[in-house]
């Protein structure tokens, strides 16, 4: 047994449901383990998540499963593309398993993958690609179904400054045009700027928590 980590201590957070919200922080801080909570992948020892007022502990196993499909949206820190997949099958992926065609979840595919200049690269397995456009395939995977929450873990870290402005839009017209909530965890200020508000976690305590002003 190794030692007892604290990954997160007394959060206390509400996040507006048209919120783009960013989670300011630096390595090993505990962002990851926050967006995890928040998207019913890990479960606290202490304390409850609430969406849509329902806590997510009161959730079957089934329940959870059609939650984490149909709700959320997740952009991996490092991505967890299915390796034997190609770039097309895996931003479909969420499309399929909710039982859309081949033919129109490839054609949705293409558009997003498109959008993110990947064009090129849809019937190419992940080992094929850069960091860069892996990190790109796991955000197109995540957009595709337009999920009411988008839990983003550095969704840019992998980019250049040009492509990382055009994520950052994409994903400022979710929570804008669509009515969706972000959250988005990073070390980046520049990032963290497109955010409507900006808390900070330092140490898994939020050091810096101003109220939100959007419902
Ligand atoms: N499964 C685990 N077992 C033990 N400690 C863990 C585990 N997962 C995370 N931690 C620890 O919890 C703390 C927070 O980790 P977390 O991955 O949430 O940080 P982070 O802010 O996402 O960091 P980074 O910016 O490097 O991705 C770290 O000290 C980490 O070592
Ligand atoms: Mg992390």
């Amino acid at each position: 047994m190794g030692e007892e980590v604290k990954a997160l201590q007394d959060i206390s957070l509400e996040i507006g449901q048209t919120e783009f919200l960013a989670v300011l922080g630096a390595s090993g801080s505990g962002k990851s383990t926050l967006l995890n909570m928040i998207g019913a992948l890990d479960s606290p020892d202490k304390g409850e998540v609430f969406i849509a007022g329902q806590p997510l502990s009161g959730m079957t196993d089934k329940e959870l499963t059609l939650f984490r499909r149909r709700k959320i949206g997740y952009i991996f820190q490092f991505f967890n593309l299915f390796p034997h997949l190609s770039v097309w099958e895996n931003v479909a992926l969420p499309l399929l398993l909710d039982g859309e065609s081949p033919g129109k979840a490839k054609d949705r595919a293409r558009k997003i993958i498109s959008d993110v200049g990947l064009q090129e690269r849809i019937d190419h397995l992940p080992q094929a690609l850069s960091g860069g456009e892996m990190q790109r395939v796991a955000i197109s995977r995540a957009l595709i179904t337009r999920p009411e929450i988008l839990l983003a873990d550095e969704p840019t870290g992998n980019l250049d400054s040009h492509m990382g402005e055009i994520i950052l839009n994409q994903i400022r017209e979710l929570c804008t045009e669509y009515k969706r909530t972000v959250i988005l965890v990073t070390h980046d200020h520049k990032a963290a700027s497109f955010a409507d508000r900006i808390v900070e976690i330092q140490d898994g305590v939020l050091i810096k928590n101003p109220s939100s002003k959007i419902q």
